[in-house]
């Protein structure tokens, strides 16, 4: 089978890495792809959001599957696109895909359909919101309505900085056309995990769970990032609080997906915040995290491709999805400066370590091929993923691991999964 994947992450790396084990793939390719998914895919000068193009290569290479891995595309309809020229491919049509790429959309479907969020209020007009915020109580959250790179959330601890908000994302449009909405929510605190799933239309099957560490500095300070690491699974993620999600939140949101007539198939992300009155959601995506997936499927024990093709046929239920009975952690190693400015081009060594090491990965996000050398070429570089048989011990061998790698102003946190001592 030949397969085409779209994007060029660590993500991508980590879901190349394990469509390559399956015994189904003969081929594989990645638009655009990077060095380190170079290994396992042939990688093509193709943009993620460059549809025609697309769908044009994988009719003339007779692609068999499509496996979308970034939201642009996803939101964007790449999915229909692909199927109406006769592509099998996963992840969810544009219709569908709506439950990452529009807020508002998503808190309407959660109020209609009781699952549990945080109380919200929805403006396309930037005079009704700072009406309401008048009178709101603070701290209180803004969230741009479209896609944003995961940075149109702004946290404001009084009036004052919710104007300055409003004025952000509805008036200065600093995340363009996502501005054009704005949902206003209730600041809720908790622990936060985030629990992908398959989904085939009707049925959810959830992964292990993962947390992931968005701030950029030690301690959650600084700016809100990609995603700095990951640990997996999530302590915190009890079978409780699980069964609780499977009964109200999981598949409510599958059924209340199908009952609107946007029957989702591929996969779905759950960001949820356990709060004092239960888990409640903070935000779907239509895709697997980054850098959860990079915790998340190193511990699959199924065949991606056969569970992606199940999701595609609706025959999810006859799978037994399967994790391994270990942990994982991922450090994200950054250039310095990220999320604002950096340099790229630096040369990068200690990438043969991880071939000597049973259980460690070296996930490519920021790389690329120069003259032979691989070099930084982003904000996020590389996430180094290991395994152990406790988180602690996981998490040992990831920054153990993360000595192995050098480059010029080279950057990570040191307290990925530090909330696991607290167990
Ligand atoms: P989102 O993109 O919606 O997940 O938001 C990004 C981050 O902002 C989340 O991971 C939370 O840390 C924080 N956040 C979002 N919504 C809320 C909320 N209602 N209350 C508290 N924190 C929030
Ligand atoms: N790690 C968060 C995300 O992928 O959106």
């Amino acid at each position: 089978m030949k397969v085409l994947i779209v994007g060029s992450g660590g993500r991508e790396h980590a879901i190349a890495m394990s469509a390559a084990k399956s015994d189904k793939v003969e081929k594989m390719y990645c638009a655009p792809g990077n060095a380190g998914i170079a290994e396992y895919a042939e990688c093509v000068a193709i943009g993620a959001m460059e549809f025609d193009k697309l769908v044009a290569f994988a009719r003339e290479k007779a692609i068999d599957l499509v496996i979308v891995g970034m939201d642009d595309p996803l939101v964007g309809g790449l999915v229909d696109e692909m199927e109406a020229a006769g592509i099998r491919t996963f992840g969810p049509r544009k219709n569908a895909a709506i439950l990452e790429g529009s807020k508002a959309f998503s808190k309407d479907l959660m109020k209609k359909y009781n699952i549990p969020t945080a109380a919200y209020e929805n403006f396309t007009n930037p005079e009704a919101a700072l009406a309401y915020l008048e009178t709101a109580k603070f701290p209180i959250v803004l969230k741009a309505d479209g896609l944003a790179l995961g940075k149109g959330v702004l946290i404001c601890q009084n009036l004052e900085e919710a104007k300055e908000g409003v004025k952000t994302i509805m008036l200065d449009k600093k995340f363009g056309s996502a501005g054009n909405e704005m949902v206003v929510e209730e600041f809720m605190t908790g622990r936060e995990v985030s629990v992908l799933s398959f989904v085939d239309g009707k049925t959810i099957k959830t992964m292990t769970s993962a947390q992931d560490h968005k701030r950029a500095g030690d301690g959650d300070t600084g700016l809100n990032t990609g995603g700095m690491g990951t640990f997996s699974p999530s302590p915190f993620y009890t079978e409780e609080v699980d069964k609780f999600c499977q009964k109200y939140i999981y598949q409510p949101t599958v059924d209340a997906m199908a009952a609107e007539g946007r029957v989702f198939k591929g996969i779905i992300f759950f960001g949820l915040m356990l709060t004092e009155d239960g888990p409640k959601v903070l935000e779907y995506n239509a895709r697997f995290g980054d850098p959860e997936a990079q915790v998340v499927l190193p511990r699959m024990k199924n065949d991606l491709i056969e569970v992606a093709e199940a999701c595609i046929d609706g025959t999810l239920n006859e799978i037994d999805l399967q994790f391994e009975d270990n942990a994982a952690v991922c450090v994200v190693l950054a250039s310095e400066g990220y999320p604002v400015s950096y340099e790229k081009g630096y040369p990068i060594e200690g990438f043969d370590e991880f071939k000597k090491h049973e259980g460690y990965y070296c996930f490519h996000a920021g790389t690329k091929f120069d003259d032979g050398n691989i070099v930084t070429n982003g904000g996020r570089v590389l996430g180094v993923t290991a395994k152990g048989d406790t988180l602690k011990e996981a998490r040992k061998n990831a920054y153990a691991a993360t000595e192995w790698v050098k480059f010029a102003n080279k950057y990570m946190r040191h307290d990925i999964g530090k909330a696991i001592d607290e167990v």
